[in-house]
């Protein structure tokens, strides 16, 4: 069976430079803070355009810091996408606020500007806008709403690190955004990490407080917060690994290529769509079709695994119940969830080999 996300490849790859960065750090006796969480938060900031870079324990944890920092209230609500990984509306319900869901739009699998409209009420106070298999969403049909609403917006682009909308860096696209650095993702490291961007001083002194027990000064706790770092070594992975992101994005973008054009050929599947002015780090390549367990037999048979992001919609998860589950309507999200299905498309991934095993497998 071939990886989903082929991590010892990419390990062997860069072999010699990721032993020389993770020695740096055994031998300098400093593991967590200190000069290379610098230093990448240094090249993250360059890289997204984002004038500050906080680094943290993982996506989620960024999320959590992200609302935190905005100050969100037990009671409050915030509109979240139906068509995602549990992390957003799990961190909004666990801070007492009540998260909201919004359908999609059935082409890009995006939040659909029109549903968040319609889900804003008084105690609205923001969306977490997911930019789901790489892709950001539209981001100025969002802002429209937030600034007429007086909401704010949260990229999270744990998917999207290193794509971009009309030339500007996913992460530099709202005033607060957050990523991951879970080993699978584009940008991974070899353990939990994560990272929040703001252009605003304000929230990202908060930010790094919340992250460090909520304090600025040696035993002194401003406010409450708690720990949520990223260590050294995973820094120096990660610093390593950055070098590479444009080169092996560009292989995943030819990969969906290569899948795109296999696809065109049946008419019963439908390929990714990337909106204009979009580029996607493709996260995910995920195909839409009436056939899902055709396929997946057939990639099975041919020792290829694929994965369905997601299986369900948020709000028929079962730590939801207590959030007006039975009210929500959103038919887009039910039928993708029914439809989905991700094929492997790493940098290095041979998507020609898995196309062949294909070709061959189905002739038998
Ligand atoms: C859209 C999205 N948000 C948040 C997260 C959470 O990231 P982490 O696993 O680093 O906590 C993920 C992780 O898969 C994700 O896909």
């Amino acid at each position: 069976m071939i990886p989903f996300v082929n991590l010892s490849s990419q390990r062997n790859a860069y072999r010699e430079e990721l032993e020389i960065a993770t020695q740096r750090v055994y031998d300098s006796g400093c593991f967590i803070g200190g000069k290379e969480i610098e230093a990448l938060e240094a090249e993250l900031s360059t890289y997204s355009g984002a004038t500050q870079a906080i680094t943290c324990a993982s996506g989620t944890g960024a999320l959590l810091l992200s609302l935190l920092a905005l100050d969100i209230r037990e009671g409050d609500e915030v509109i979240v996408p139906d068509f995602t990984f549990v992390a957003p509306a799990e961190c909004v319900a666990l801070l007492g606020a009540i998260p909201k869901f919004a359908d999609i739009s059935k082409d890009t699998f995006l939040i659909d500007p029109a549903a968040v409209e319609a889900l804003i009420t008084p105690k609205t106070k923001g969306i977490i806008a997911v930019d789901l298999f790489g892709q950001c969403v539209n981001y100025e049909a969002l802002k429209k709403i937030a600034n007429t609403y007086d909401l704010w917006i949260i990229e999270d682009a744990a998917q999207s690190f290193g794509a971009s909308q009309f030339g500007k860096k996913s992460g530099n696209l709202t005033r607060i955004a957050t990523t991951s650095f879970y080993p699978s993702k584009p940008l991974g490291c070899y353990g939990d990490g994560g990272a929040v961007f703001t252009a605003d001083e304000n929230l990202a002194s908060r930010v790094r407080a919340l992250a460090n027990h909520g304090s600025t000064e040696h035993y002194v706790h401003e406010s409450l917060g708690t720990n949520s770092r990223l260590d050294a070594l995973q820094a120096a992975v990660l610093r390593v690994k950055l070098r590479h992101l444009e080169d092996e994005l560009m292989i995943r973008r030819q990969n969906a290529e290569i899948y795109n054009a296999f696809f065109a050929h049946f008419k019963n599947v439908q390929t990714p769509t990337i909106a204009a002015g979009n580029t996607s780090t493709f996260a995910q390549y995920t195909l839409v079709t009436e056939d899902r367990t055709f396929w997946e037999k057939k990639f099975a048979k041919a020792e290829i695994p694929t994965c369905i992001h997601y299986p369900q919609p948020l709000h028929t998860q079962p730590c939801f119940a207590n959030f007006g589950a039975h009210k929500v309507s959103t038919p887009q999200t039910e039928e993708l969830c029914g439809k989905v299905l991700s094929l492997p498309v790493c940098a290095f991934t041979d998507v020609k080999e898995i196309l062949l095993r294909i070709s061959s497998k189905s002739s038998e």
